[in-house]
Order: C-alpha cells, then structure tokens, then sequence
C-alpha cells in the first residue's frame, strides 16, 4: 500500500523547475516541466521557473534569457538555483538527463530529483547499459556498435534491424531497416543525433515498461508494469515512433496482463538494473517481453514526467496521484541532504 498521507513539510519550500534543453528532446521537456509546475500545490511549493531553450540560453518564467550571453545566462541561472531548496530538472535527453544537470546541482550543493551524475550518464548510453545488463544476466538485442567510420561498408547477416543513436530519446533518430539499400539513410539519420550508433537485431515482443520509485526512506516501490501496444510491432513493420508516442494514438495498458513468471523476471531485472547502473530517485525501464523472458531495451533515468506519461500513469494506478508523486520525488531529494546514498 502507498502512503499518500505524508506528514506536512516545515515550511513552504522553494523549487527551481527546469524545462527545456538543447536537445531533440527539448518540446517534450518543456511539456514535462509545464505539467510538474501546474500540479506542485503552491501551498507548499514556492516555484522557480526555468527553461533552457535550444541553444543553451537560461531564460525566466517570461521567456526572456537571464543574460545576453549563453554564459552568462547559464551564470544567472546557477545563482538563482542556488537560492533554492531542491531542483526539479524535467530535461530528457543530452544535456539534461545525462548526468549534466545532476553535476551542476552536485557542485551547488543543492538536492534534486533525478538520477546522479553517474547513474544519468551511464543509463542515456545505451551501449554502456547493454554492457551493464549483461553483467546482470539480463538479455538485451544483439548489436553492433559502430561510427561514421565503421558504419560504411557494414553489412548486418539478417534483416530487419534497428539503427539508433547510443544517446538520443523520443525515437529520434532510431530506424527500422528491413533491406541493405535503406541502410545507408538509416545510419545517416542516427549519426546526426550521436556520433556513436547501435545497429541491433529486431527483437519481436510485446513492449512493457516498469518504474522504480526511490521513497524518502530509501525503500524502492516497483509501479505496476505498463504495455505499450504498438500497431504493427507483431509484422515487424513498425517502432513506437516519434509520432506514436506525442499524436495520442499509442494505447497503454496498465497493469500489463502478465504471468506472475513474467512479472517477477520484469520486476527483479529492474530493481538489479536501478542499483547497478546507480539509478536514484525514479527510473523506467523498458522492455521487450519474448516468449524466452524479458529482453531490456534501454532505461530512461528521467522519464516523461506529464500527468498523461507513463510513470505518472504507473503510479497513478497503484494508488499515488501525480501531485503526490511529485511530492515524494521532492521529499525524497531532500531528504537525500542527510542520507547521502548516492
Ligand atoms: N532492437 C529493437 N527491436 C525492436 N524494436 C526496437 C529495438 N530498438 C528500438 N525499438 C523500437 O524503437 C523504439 C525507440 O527506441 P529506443 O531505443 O527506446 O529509443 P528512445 O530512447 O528514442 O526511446 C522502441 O520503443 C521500440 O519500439
Ligand atoms: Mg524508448
């Protein structure tokens, strides 16, 4: 059972929210951190806004940058983080969810929700998590890693396969590649978002996701697994794409009609992924459930964090509201100051 009956926090606390990022990521970001602002109860949050556009400019509530320069407003930006008690960073992707964000709150000192330094850039490598996994015994596709150098000339034994960016998100960049002339153009797409590229074997499963929640005493709480059913996954003719995932037309099932054989892999697999990889306050991990056992695909350390998301929803189902995790992720980062489980 959840606790959503926490005790009141002392005093009204100050949140520095930031949305945005100078990645392809960045409109999803700016939903996340829209969405994180409207359910804080004000009665116990005091909001700083921030957002960081495409370039890298800090700028205000107002969309104005804090300074003329990116530095400079990057500066202004730290100073006003600092004057905060916790920072939500609602920014997926490079330069967000990477550990980026995670070091500039460390060298602050401030708390924050989110994956560490270490956590955040090893789970937006999808390389280093393969490797991670496989230390764990747990399954992921069989893949080659290339770059623009090895990529020419690269001819896969089977097809289809899967090209994708080693750090990306959203399905940017990610292509399904069924004959050796698409190659080319896939491998092109991909290394426009990374100069490194994961060329996999097409896993064929139903898509199912977990989240982990870090709560403020440490204890980690497994959400009720979610299925993303995606139209034409089964014929091996299409990926939960960029525009499945924003136009609406992906449906979830949560919970994920699963055997309870199914379910324990699913869960025990992410709870030795959260802590192997350094995951900390909450984590998806999405999977590819086979007939042979689940099949990890990649780990997302700061997930779609909308009201209509999948964690939101996870959770939303097990009996926590979005506001009230959004409080628990908040008290859990700071209640971190003392714990120190990093
Ligand atoms: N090896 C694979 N086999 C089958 N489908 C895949 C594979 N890799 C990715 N996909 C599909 O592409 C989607 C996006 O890939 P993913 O690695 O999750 O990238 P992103 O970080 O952009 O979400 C997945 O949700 C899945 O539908
Ligand atoms: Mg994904």
């Amino acid at each position: 059972m959840i606790d959503t009956q926490l005790s009141p926090l002392p005093r009204r606390i100050r949140v520095a929210v930031i949305g945005g990022g100078q990645n392809s990521e960045h409109e999803v970001s700016l939903a996340s951190a829209a969405s994180v602002r409207a359910a804080l109860d004000p009665a116990v949050f005091e909001v700083q806004s921030l957002t960081v556009d495409r370039d890298g400019y800090w700028l205000r509530a107002d969309g104005q940058p804090l300074a003329a320069t990116r530095a400079r407003s990057f500066a202004a930006a730290v100073g006003l983080i600092a004057d905060c008690d916790v920072a939500f960073p609602a920014v997926h992707g490079p330069r967000g969810e990477d550990g980026s964000l995670a070091a500039l709150f460390e060298l602050a000192g401030v708390p924050y929700v989110g994956a560490g330094v270490r956590g955040g850039a090893l789970a937006m490598d999808k390389w280093a998590t393969k490797l991670v996994a496989a230390e764990l015994g747990i399954r992921t596709a069989a893949g080659r890693l290339v770059d623009a150098g090895t990529a020419a000339g690269l001819r896969p034994d089977r097809f289809p396969v899967v090209v994708k960016p080693v750090a990306a998100g959203s399905s940017h960049g990610v292509g399904l590649v069924h004959r050796i002339e698409e190659l080319d153009g896939a491998l092109a797409d991909a290394l426009a978002h990374d100069h490194r590229v994961l060329v996999e074997e097409f896993v064929t499963g139903r898509e199912v996701d977990l989240a982990v929640l870090e709560r403020a005493d440490g204890s980690l709480l497994v959400g009720p697994a979610l299925e993303i059913v995606v139209a034409g996954a089964a014929e091996r003719t299409a990926l939960f794409d960029t525009a499945q995932k924003y136009d609406g037309s992906a449906v979830f099932r949560i919970p994920a009609p699963l055997a309870d054989a199914e379910e324990k892999a699913l869960r025990e697999a992410a709870l030795a992924l959260f802590t192997a990889l350094g995951c900390r306050s909450v984590a998806r991990f999405d999977f590819f459930l086979t007939p042979e056992g689940p099949v990890l695909n990649e780990v997302n350390t700061m997930p779609g964090m909308t009201a209509q998301s999948q964690v939101p929803k996870m959770f939303e189902q097990a009996g926590l509201p979005y506001p009230a995790l959004l409080d628990q992720l908040l008290r859990s980062a700071l209640s971190d100051r003392t714990q120190d489980h990093r």
